[in-house]
């Protein structure tokens, strides 16, 4: 790659993954991703705010050399994630008279991850101020914007926000800045569901921070620089919000076709009483697509065969993994069909204890749904349309 000039004197150095498919051996990345990392030249001082991934440190000591750079004064760590700080032990190879700016907390977990010397790093507070000559970095912990230890990096006199993971999404793209912002929403959303919404309630308080600041730019470390902030923090303010949307998340397996017709007859009901359903087959879901559905679902069904004695081992996972993702659904259900026994709701019911949700009594049958079970299954849409019309979403 090639390093790139955001603002006069202000260099992306970072590095683009088109190639990576998987984030933490977990999250599907269809856009790939980037490691941003922005090199700012005061007059009298340098400054990288952040590295790239380990696996990509080559490019970033390239774009460095490229540019001519022989010395760095500080490298900031807005954050300690592999991703972010993993080159950092080349990039003090390189400049070894370059002195780390973070946090505490950020300093014992680069200490911790990396082996980074203690004595290398200068730890900054809330609020502290680090000048470069004609220009000013500030720095602000933002605790919870992923990690415990994660801050984001101002530079006063060009209002430009570093704020790392915070605000960015996972694309690989030869674009500078976005270009079109409706593309961008989509992956931001999916970016928030994925990483950002188990930090919700501490994000709601950091974007009445940001708006004060005033930013002109946001240069995240994921995904391309962002010349119209308004565009990002608005969208953050919807999402962390508490309103819900009148839409039904089913995520499902079925592996007779018993559980598949009752999703398939729910799914009905609830289109006949004018709520928005999202059915998600697990056996071929993205879970990528199912987070960002439970960003502003009032509800969620979850649909299963018994297996043994409990859900199946797919549906499992997805609920364990909604679970942590804490999204604001209010309500939630469950329904499926056993041939022996098993106590497949109860087990999923539990599986909820980080989401704050009122149950909606669950369907859970024998067998192929009969009548008394289609019968059951509108009463569980009315129920889901009414709790949908007393909180005005419906
Ligand atoms: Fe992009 Fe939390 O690392």
């Amino acid at each position: 790659m090639v390093a790139r000039e955001i603002a006069k004197g202000i260099f992306w150095v970072g590095a683009l993954d088109f190639d990576r498919r998987l984030f933490d051996e977990l999250i599907p990345l269809p856009e790939g991703t980037s490691y941003n990392s922005y090199l700012v030249r005061g007059s009298e001082k340098t400054a990288l705010i952040d590295t790239v991934d380990p696996k990509k440190e080559e490019e970033l000591i390239v774009n460095l050399i490229k540019l001519g750079i022989e010395q760095i004064d500080y490298i900031v760590i807005n954050h300690a994630e592999q991703d972010h700080a993993g080159s950092l032990p080349m990039v003090l190879e390189m400049y070894p008279r370059a002195k780390v700016v973070t946090n505490e907390k950020c300093r014992d977990l680069l200490v911790a991850l990396l082996q980074i010397a203690p004595e290398s790093v200068m730890v900054v507070k809330d609020g502290d101020t680090l000048s470069l000559g004609d220009r000013t970095l500030r720095f602000f912990l933002t605790p919870w914007t992923h990690w415990p230890e994660t801050q984001i990096t101002f530079l006063v006199e060009d209002k430009i926000l570093f704020p790392c993971d915070l605000f960015g999404f996972h694309q690989a793209t030869s674009e500078l800045y976005i270009t079109n912002e409706a593309d961008a929403y989509r992956s931001a959303k999916r970016y928030y569901a994925e990483i950002m919404m188990p930090f919700r309630n501490s994000i709601r308080g950091y974007i009445q921070k940001v708006r004060d600041l005033d930013p002109a730019m946001i240069a995240p470390s994921h995904g391309p620089v962002n010349k119209n902030p308004k565009f990002i923090l608005d969208a953050y303010a919807e999402w962390v919000s508490d309103d819900v949307k009148n839409v039904v998340v089913l995520p499902y397996i079925s592996m007779h076709g018993s559980t598949q017709k009752m999703v398939d007859h729910l799914t009905g009901a609830l289109i006949q009483r004018g709520v928005d359903v999202k059915p998600f087959n697990l056996t071929h879901t993205d879970i990528g697509e199912l987070a960002y559905s439970l960003v502003d679902a009032a509800t969620v069904v979850v649909a299963t065969p018994t297996v043994l004695f409990g859900p199946h081992p797919q549906i499992v996972y997805a609920t364990y993994l909604a679970n942590v993702l804490k999204p604001k659904v209010r309500f939630a259900s469950v329904i499926g069909s056993f041939g022996w026994g098993g106590k497949a709701a109860e087990t999923i019911v539990k599986m909820l204890d980080h989401v704050k949700v009122e149950v909606l009594e669950p369907v859970v049958i024998k067998g192929l749904p009969d009548e008394a079970a289609l019968v059951a299954l509108n009463r569980l849409a009315d129920d889901i349309a009414k709790k949908h019309k007393e909180i005005g979403i419906l």
